[in-house]
């Protein structure tokens, strides 16, 4: 979803660009921004350069799609691989539901896979070829997933609401294919579903239902992470965008909350509030429904009846993906991404050894501070906690659950840095942190963390902590790439998006936006010491590029193409799974080498 997220909500002023980078100075940044490779180059001399290739070719050694194969009509792949099309939008989650029809039902759709396939994660069971994998449905414009552009009843809006939400699928390979077998694991979340708060907005007024209902729901849900201890996060992102206002005769006034959180009269036209009145703002029954999504809320795979839980120590905001580290004292760390032109990058660090927090019962992400990131103009930065001990924060704000609510307001006050859309993060072998930052058309000064202006384009931004201590308050930063140093090339490609860095050096950008040539959306392999790039896959036209897990040996990987056509069937036939298709489908794609190599390799 890349429109969206260009709308400008953040007017706080927090310093601009073109301020931070006042005394940088050319030759220094130009080092900084080569990476690894060609630090190691100029200091040491041609030698390491020879080494550093020989590694490459072992790396990355498959064959690439050409930028003009790329632009074709159909998915491409690189010669030494093949690929599997699996877990289309409304295939039956279960071997006996029913089976893809259309126009769908409220009642077929939540028993069918969701749409707008996003985020991902698979969950193997040891030694064996099955496992459960979570898949994440971001979103589907009313015109492709109700057949019309507005709902004309309820019936209508528990459609595509059934079509929001994850996907938690039992799988296994059977005859060489990975297949949908149903099991005690198997079930749909989505926007109607239970679900629970745990952390400080646990008891809190702020998200609690009237009269002590229950809470319901996730929506656009769109990248992920993982856990140490086996569970799945899935984070809401464009939630604004699903709510709308009916008293218009009276003027709906935004609050400022509201408006910083890009909340409209229409939204982004789904037209739920119309027949639904959790959506609609103006409705004096629901007011806390807009508190209780833009969360990162997790998953337990392996257990269909627990409740997904809203990790609210995580804060609210526009959540792309939750990175998970273990930092010094055994303690969780998350790094997060607020989807927007001109937000912000926060991470979460847990108060206590993990496994302590485990094993009396708790979660780790329910104990533990909030932090927002500044880019400082020596390439150095600081974290900055969202804290109501803090007299500013308390003040203006108010207490803790107030201040994880509205994080975005929070972060204002303490001059966190704008950046061009914080979209995945991931985390290299050398355990330096890369977050893609996926554009900015509308910069008109750059600064040392983003750089480019306009940015129209994108780059990847990579971080380390001070001493390698995830859990501290400092780090430094360079521009690892900039998606515009590799245009006219062979290693083309823009607007990174999803992003996953292996644990042999290999960082597989995914991209969602307009490519060079006419090339559809990518899944690209980098060489993470060199910055070699190589097209290892492209998509449909229209689609976006987004979701990656690997099975256990790394052999096949699981990628998303959403959106295919953006649900034109005159734009693209994807899947092509029926004889006469009405209407794309999104579908995941199994990867793997013919040879049984790791992919990427
Ligand atoms: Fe859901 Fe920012 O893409
Ligand atoms: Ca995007
Ligand atoms: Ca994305």
């Amino acid at each position: 979803m890349d429109h969206e997220d260009n709308v400008i909500v953040n007017r706080s002023g927090n310093t601009p660009f073109s301020e931070i980078l006042k005394g940088t100075t050319k030759s220094r940044r130009s080092v900084l921004r080569g990476g690894t490779a060609v630090g190691l180059a100029s200091l040491f001399g041609s030698g390491i350069t020879r080494s550093v290739l020989a590694q490459e070719e072992e790396l990355i050694g498959f064959t690439p799609v050409s930028r003009s194969r790329a632009a074709g009509s159909w998915i491409a792949v690189a010669p030494e691989y093949e690929l599997d099309l699996v877990f289309p939008w409304g295939e039956p989650i279960d071997p006996s539901g029913p089976t893809w029809s259309y126009p769908l039902t409220p009642d077929n759709q939540e028993a069918q896979v969701g749409v707008g396939h996003d985020g991902m994660w698979f969950f193997p069971i040891e030694g064996e070829d099955r496992g459960v994998i979570c898949i994440n449905h971001e979103f589907g414009s009313n015109g492709y997933v109700i057949g019309k552009s507005d709902p004309e009843d309820l019936n209508d809006v528990r459609i595509s609401q059934h079509a929001h939400g994850v996907s938690v699928l039992d799988i296994a390979k059977i005859d060489g294919s990975w297949q949908i077998t149903g099991g005690c694991n198997t079930r749909r979340i989505h926007v109607n579903t239970p679900v629970t708060f745990g952390g400080p907005l646990k008891n809190s007024l702020f998200v609690q239902t009237p009269n002590g209902g229950q809470p319901m729901g996730t929506l656009n849900n769109c990248g992920c992470g993982k856990t140490p201890w086996g569970t799945y996060l899935t984070c809401e992102e464009n939630f604004n965008g699903y709510f709308g206002a009916t008293n218009l005769p009276n003027r709906w006034i935004p609050s400022e909350a509201q408006q910083r959180y890009g909340f409209s009269e229409n939204g982004f036209g789904y037209g739920w509030h119309l027949f639904d009145k959790r959506f609609d703002v103006c409705d004096p029954g629901t007011d806390c429904e807009e508190h209780r999504f833009g969360w990162v809320v997790e998953i337990d795979p392996f257990n269909a009846n627990a409740k997904p839980v809203k990790r609210s120590a995580l804060g609210r905001f526009k959540h792309e993906s939750a990175e998970v580290v273990i930092g010094k004292d055994n303690r969780i760390v998350v790094y997060m991404g607020d989807d927007q032109i001109w937000d912000y990058i926060y991470k979460f660090v847990g108060d206590e050894d993990y496994e302590a927090v485990l094993a009396r019962g708790e979660s780790p992400l329910d104990h533990g501070k909030l932090y927002c990131a500044r880019f400082d103009f020596n390439y150095s930065g600081e974290w900055l906690e969202l804290t109501e001990e803090n007299r500013l924060l308390f003040l203006e704000i108010g207490a803790q659950d107030r201040i994880l609510t509205y994080a975005r307001l929070a972060a204002d006050l303490l001059d966190a840095t704008p950046m061009d859309r914080p979209e995945w993060i991931t985390t290299a072998p050398d355990g330096r942190i890369l977050f893609a930052l996926t554009n900015n058309s509308q910069r008109s000064s750059g600064n040392r963390a983003n750089p480019q202006a306009p940015n129209p384009d994108g780059h990847i931004l990579r971080i380390r902590e001070t001493d390698n201590d995830y859990t501290g308050t400092t780090f430094r930063y360079n521009v690892y790439m900039t998606a515009s140093s590799k245009h006219n090339t062979e290693e083309s490609f823009s607007d990174p998006d999803c992003i996953y860095a292996d644990p042999d050096g290999r960082l597989f950008i995914l991209t969602d936006g307009t490519q060079q040539d006419l090339m559809n959306n990518q899944m690209l392999v980098a060489n993470i010491e060199t910055g070699e790039v190589k097209r290892l896959f492209s998509g449909v036209p229209g689609c976006e590029i987004t979701g990656i897990t690997p099975t256990a040996d790394r052999t096949e990987m699981f990628i998303n193409v959403q959106h295919p056509g953006n649900g034109a069937l005159a734009v693209t036939d994807f899947p092509r799974l029926e004889e006469n298709p009405v209407v794309p489908r999104d579908a995941t794609v199994v990867l793997r080498r013919t040879d049984g190599g790791v992919v990427g390799s």
